[in-house]
């Protein structure tokens, strides 16, 4: 038996319910329940950060969270700017090549950059810790970092 559940999640601003199975996770419910394609499936396993998206500011791993367990509101990459100085430095350091992982990278930075401050080298290194890249060496997407975020 698959129960289902209705679940309610503030998605880029806005509430949108919808019956789904317990099982459902964050990845799913954007990717299959609202169309969002933007947060990608890797490793489905929480090693890769693909799937990253902010719940309440914070990076998580949405392959690896319950739709129902989501408490506060969901920023996916369609909610960000094409402006984003994010997304400008890794346009200018040409810091993205398939793309496939680029916006778990952006949002990570996103969840870094709200958590304030300004984060050095080494704290960069760590953040992006969590996300693979299979294209790029990793030079230029954190160079994209040092730029956006002020240690450039
Ligand atoms: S798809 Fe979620 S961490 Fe890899
Ligand atoms: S740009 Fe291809 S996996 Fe990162």
């Amino acid at each position: 038996m698959n129960d289902e559940l209705v679940v309610a999640i503030e998605v880029n601003g806005e509430t949108v319910r919808r019956l789904v199975p317990a099982s459902r996770t964050l990845l799913e419910f954007l990717r299959v329940d609202l169309g969002l394609t933007g947060s990608k499936h890797g490793c489905d396993v929480g090693d890769c950060g693909a799937c990253t998206v902010l719940v309440d500011g914070v990076a998580r791993l949405s392959c690896i969270t319950l739709a129902v367990e989501v408490r506060g509101p969901v920023r996916t990459i369609e909610g960000v700017p094409a402006d984003d100085p994010i997304v400008a430095a890794f346009d200018r350091h040409l810091a993205s090549q398939c793309g496939y992982c680029t916006p778990g990278f952006v949002m990570n930075l996103i969840g870094v950059r709200e958590d304030g401050g300004a984060p050095d080298e080494e704290a960069l290194r760590n953040a992006l810790g969590s996300n693979l890249c299979r294209c790029t060496g990793y030079t230029r997407i954190l160079d994209a970092a040092k730029d956006a975020l002020g240690q450039g």
